[in-house]
């Protein structure tokens, strides 16, 4: 693969960046030295180390009993269990006694330029009483799931504390998913109330947000009641008695500005993420408290070095796992400011990311791959005509970051001279495992470096065996840490079957990686079926299940094809049933079935009708196949063995098609 091959090329190259000596000093972690000894350390009394950290960023309302209590067979992992906190409390109470009152919480941009909102930690703290008291009169108690529908806007960062404060657990659905995805990932989590906006705006266009959710809730019986905020003042239905405009509420003369937190167990759920997974639905990936906030605010302490008077701004949207730990909870755990924006770095122009660095002097900025290959594309004209000599500290996450584009970041973001952090992790992970520390790591372009002290990730064969440097194999993490998801809502089986049943007593992260001789890690992406693309995490059953949910399709197999921008984009082969003809008609109505069906970011870019698909005797799609002519091969020798074809002749048809197509 071409991306492998430039990586190697630069590997051996031997192209590393030291890190910088300015500001060295005042880091968390100075120098490799500190670092080494901290991975010692936490691997010879991982105990010890977490407790430790534990107690120093996190304030607890009553002692743990017993620091890790585990068994990845059953499977069942504790963290700090009997210890007493409140997560919004540790993100905004303790905040107004240790001189942090006026602080800047949430910088809020608006997608319009004139649109800015500052939240103190005072202020905030007085919003999340409010909503939390808010939620408490619609019903809502400790243990109840509410579900959140929200654009990229403050309320949504109220909402998610008020819940955390009154102990519900909050089940964030990213906006962009579709109605049918709302209903199912509601359902699945039984949420009583359901917080969600009128619109969201979008590049310059108001898009109702509104009739998705009341779409959705057709068939969620378990929705009492819900808040909408009034975002673009589009029209919207209300539904007496059960639909409430978010203003009002939070104005209601009974509503208070106090509201006493609700003391949690260290592992109490926290919140709900749904996932894409191999097979079936997605996964609600569960959460819990004192160990899920130890470890965003260590990770986002520890590898951004953010410092009080930092302006941090992390570019994910809040409804993906990286907006919760590293907008929301990690930042505000550590009394920093957190930039919050509401756009998209395409509008109105390729410089809008700059222009808001310059314009709000931001120190620690953290993105996304696709993003960069995107604006890289565009020119380094854009973000040259701003001062971006605030930068201090860089970061990417969400897929493998090219070495191409690394070196672009580097050179005309962080002028030749700040550290780029690639930072691999997990919605199962709950904060950032392996990556560079800005002032301790040499870096090496394309490799997310190596696993933070309490991370022990390794390279595994198929038999759960290490292997050695330079070899491919499955990424697992030998022992527990704190961040890490304590279950799969609703499906314990599920939970077990898919991290801890292939490797005995490790965590399987279903990526793919290899080490060097530097021990540093290479990022090869999903080993299973699941798809990067832009950063989003997709399943293909799911996708595959939403074509054949459609009357014309009898099967479909989705493929990821690479991507220049995307890192990879949606590829589906589709048999139509018996009778029904293909046509431009009906590939665009295929495309925006599964657009209403899971939501627009999982739509197929290209469908290649074909009358059959390269099966094995036993029925089973061999997709490796599929995979090779998505992406343009053309010769039978890159297929690999195919002498368990049913029938061999369907690849030279596959292969008719796609030249056709693209
Ligand atoms: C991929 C996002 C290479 C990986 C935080 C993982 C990465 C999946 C990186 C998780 C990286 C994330 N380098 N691949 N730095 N970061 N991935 O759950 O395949 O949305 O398994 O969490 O993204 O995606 P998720």
């Amino acid at each position: 693969m071409n991306k492998q091959s430039s990586i190697e090329s630069l590997q051996q190259e031997g192209q590393s960046f030291q890190p910088p000596q300015e500001g060295r000093g005042q880091a968390y972690i100075k120098s490799m030295e500190e670092y080494e000894r901290a991975y010692a350390r936490a691997a010879e009394d991982p105990e010890g180390f977490w407790a430790d950290r534990a107690k120093e960023l996190i304030t607890w309302d009553a002692p743990w009993d017993k620091v890790l209590q585990y068994d990845y067979n059953k499977p069942e992992i504790n963290w700090f269990k009997g210890g007493k906190l409140n997560v919004a409390a540790n993100c905004l109470d303790r905040h107004l006694t240790d001189g942090r009152r006026n602080k800047a919480a949430i910088i809020w941009q608006g997608e319009p330029e004139d649109e800015v909102k500052v939240y103190t930690y005072q202020m905030l703290h007085t919003e999340v009483c409010r909503f939390a008291n808010v939620l408490k009169s619609m019903g809502v108690k400790k243990g109840d799931r509410v579900a959140v529908y929200m654009p990229m806007i403050p309320e949504l960062a109220v909402a998610l504390l008020a819940c955390a404060r009154i102990g519900a657990t909050h089940s964030v659905v990213f906006a962009g998913f579709s109605a049918h995805s709302l209903q199912n990932r509601i359902q699945d989590c039984q949420a009583k109330v359901l917080v969600t906006a009128d619109a969201v705006i979008r590049a310059g266009r108001t898009i109702p947000l509104k009739p998705n959710a009341d779409e959705a809730l057709k068939g969620c019986p378990s929705v009492e009641q819900v808040a909408v905020v009034r975002r673009a003042g589009n029209d919207v239905t209300m539904v007496e008695g059960r639909d409430h405009w978010w203003h009002e509420l939070m104005a209601g003369e009974s509503i208070s500005d106090k509201c006493a937190y609700e003391v949690m167990d260290s592992e109490d759920p926290l919140f709900i993420l749904y996932t894409s997974g191999s097979t079936g639905k997605p996964k609600g990936v569960v959460h819990t408290q004192g160990g899920y906030l130890t470890y965003a605010a260590h990770s986002t302490q520890w590898v951004f070095d953010v410092k009080d008077d930092d302006v941090y701004w992390c570019t994910a949207d809040i409804g993906w796992i990286t907006g919760h730990s590293y907008i929301l909870y990690g930042p505000l755990a550590l009394g920093a400011t957190s930039f919050m924006f509401e756009g998209v770095p395409s509008y109105p122009g390729p410089d809008r990311f700059w222009k808001l660095v310059q314009k709000f002097k931001v120190n620690i900025f953290y993105t996304a791959p696709t993003v960069i290959r995107a604006l890289m594309r565009e020119g380094e004209e854009w973000p040259a005509k701003y001062d971006l000599s605030s930068l201090r500290v860089l970061g990417s996450v969400g897929e493998p970051i090219n070495p191409e584009a690394w070196l672009w970041y580097h050179k005309h973001i962080g002028g030749g001279r700040l550290p780029v952090l690639d930072t691999w992790w997990q919605t199962e992970t709950g904060g950032i495992m392996i990556s560079a520390l800005p002032y301790a790591t040499p870096l090496k372009p394309g490799s997310a470096t190596r696993g933070l002290p309490g991370v022990h990730a390794a390279i595994v064969d198929s038999e759960g065996k290490d292997v050695g440097p330079n070899q491919g194999g499955h990424l697992v993490i030998k022992k527990p840490w704190p961040g890490m998801l304590r279950g799969v809502f609703g499906d314990p089986e599920r939970f077990k079957k898919n991290y801890f049943e292939r490797f005995k007593g490790m965590y399987e992260s279903g990526d793919g990686a290899r080490t060097d001789d530097d021990g540093y890690f290479w990022i090869m992406g999903r080993l299973d079926d699941v798809l990067n693309v832009s950063g989003h995490r997709l399943g293909t059953a799911e996708i595959e299940s939403a074509l054949v949910s459609h009357p014309a399709v009898a099967e479909a197999a989705v493929v990821g094809m690479p991507h220049a921008v995307k890192g990879e984009t949606i590829y589906a082969y589709v048999s139509l049933r018996t009778g029904i003809d293909p046509s431009d008609e009906l590939r665009k109505e295929l495309k925006g079935h599964v657009r209403k069906e899971i939501g627009p970011i999982a739509a197929p870019e290209f469908i290649q009708f074909a009358d059959g698909l390269p099966k094995t005797r036993s029925g089973k799609i061999m997709r490796r196949v599929l995979r090779k002519i998505a992406a343009g091969s053309t010769s039978m020798e890159d297929f690999g063995d195919t002498s368990t074809l049913a029938d061999p002749t369907v690849i030279s048809d596959l292969i008719e098609g796609k030249l056709a197509l693209v």
